[in-house]
């Protein structure tokens, strides 16, 4: 099984190479997924969560998965929501994460969205520091987005970085 919904954006930098909604092969998701989640996410919720995601990124090195982001459409604000982001332990610490953050970033911007919103733990300082680097914020957005968005209680961080 693999996924490509709509495929309509790759580039290459550095040999990285990034894309999006391209005809992915569901392991290559998995196997960069599934390790980095594995106290959260079972097999089975891993592939629910995968099938759900409206936007599916990875970034490739030399033909291998090294990272991926899947992204869902929320609220009715032009909101996205990122349900999970990773790089592969072994490719982590070289610029993989950042480079596929800022990736999304600007095509979300292109397209119109007017934030993009997430969820990480309170003691992930490495995360916290590339997306506060990339410009979110910590829970400082008013309740116009509050309730159309997923809550996960006090013990995960809120993240949220306004396009507009
Ligand atoms: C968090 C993660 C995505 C970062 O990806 P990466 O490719 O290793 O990170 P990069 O090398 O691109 O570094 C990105 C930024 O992270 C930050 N960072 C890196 N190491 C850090 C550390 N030890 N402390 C604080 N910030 C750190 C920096 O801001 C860095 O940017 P800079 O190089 O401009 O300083 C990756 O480590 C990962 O997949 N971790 C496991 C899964 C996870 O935690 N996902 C996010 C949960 S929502």
């Amino acid at each position: 099984m693999s996924y490509n919904r709509n495929a309509n954006y790759g580039y290459f930098r550095g040999g990285t190479e990034i894309s999006r909604n391209r005809n992915y092969p569901l392991w290559h998701l998995e196997d960069v997924l599934l390790p980095l989640f594995e106290k959260d996410y079972t097999y089975d919720s891993l592939r629910e969560t995968i099938r759900s995601a409206n936007h599916i990124w990875c970034a490739y090195e030399h033909g291998k998965c090294v990272a991926c982001a899947l992204i869902t459409d929320v609220g009715t604000n032009g909101g996205l929501y990122v349900m999970l982001f990773g790089v592969r332990k072994s490719a982590q610490g070289r610029g993989i994460g950042k480079q596929l953050l800022e990736s999304i970033i600007r095509w979300s911007r292109r397209q119109g969205y007017s934030f993009l919103y997430l969820h990480t733990e309170y003691d992930n300082k490495k995360a916290i520091g590339m997306y506060e680097r990339a410009g979110f914020q910590q829970e400082v957005f008013g309740n116009i987005f509050r309730e159309q968005l997923p809550q996960f209680g006090s013990d995960v961080l809120s993240m949220i970085l306004f396009l507009m």
